[in-house]
């Protein structure tokens, strides 16, 4: 791990959080090529074993990945909303047993990415709003995951 995520955060946001998130995405918008080539290209460094999972079109991906963010910094508010997402983002990647480690680290390399492609452009409270954010999305597919892993070893019994 490379720590761009605050570790003390517990995944918890506060309303004015996540307005700042949604506030600044309009200028992530605006870069959202670049940020996303950022992101893949920090994950792929910090997991080198994830890179080959991706066997479709790439670019179609990096398109689907953004829109999957866009979608989730519009429903942060809505609590059921925001746990569809959850839901459909743990079913779409639950063939690839992804280990809390990855998911950290996909939660990291967004933050670095959103800091690094926006710089100045990016106060010091938006930055540490979008790691709440990130964070509460990553905690929630991995606990949304572990529960499903639960229910399954008690069926099989
Ligand atoms: C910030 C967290 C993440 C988001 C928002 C995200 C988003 C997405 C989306 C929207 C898709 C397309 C689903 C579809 O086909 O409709 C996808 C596919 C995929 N994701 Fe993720 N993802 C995240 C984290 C991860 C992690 C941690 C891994 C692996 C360790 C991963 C591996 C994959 C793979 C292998 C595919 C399928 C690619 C293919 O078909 O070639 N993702 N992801």
């Amino acid at each position: 791990m490379t720590g761009y995520i605050d570790p003390e955060d517990d995944g918890l946001m506060v309303a004015d959080q996540a307005e700042l998130v949604n506030a600044s995405f309009s200028r992530v918008f605006l870069r959202k090529g670049e940020l996303v080539n950022r992101f893949y290209d920090h994950f792929f460094s910090e997991q080198p074993e994830v890179e080959s999972l991706f066997q479709d079109d790439f670019g179609a991906q990096k398109e689907m990945f953004f829109a999957m963010l866009a979608m989730v910094v519009k429903r942060l508010a809505q609590q059921r909303d925001f746990e569809t997402l959850v839901g459909k983002l743990h079913r779409d990647h639950a063939s690839f047993d992804i280990s809390e480690e990855q998911w950290q680290s996909a939660a990291d390399s967004l933050v670095f990415a959103l800091r690094d492609v926006l710089q100045g452009d990016l106060s010091p409270e938006e930055g540490a709003a979008w790691s709440a954010m990130t964070n509460k999305l990553i905690l929630a597919i991995v606990a949304l995951r572990d529960k499903k892993k639960v229910a399954h070893v008690v069926r099989r019994g």
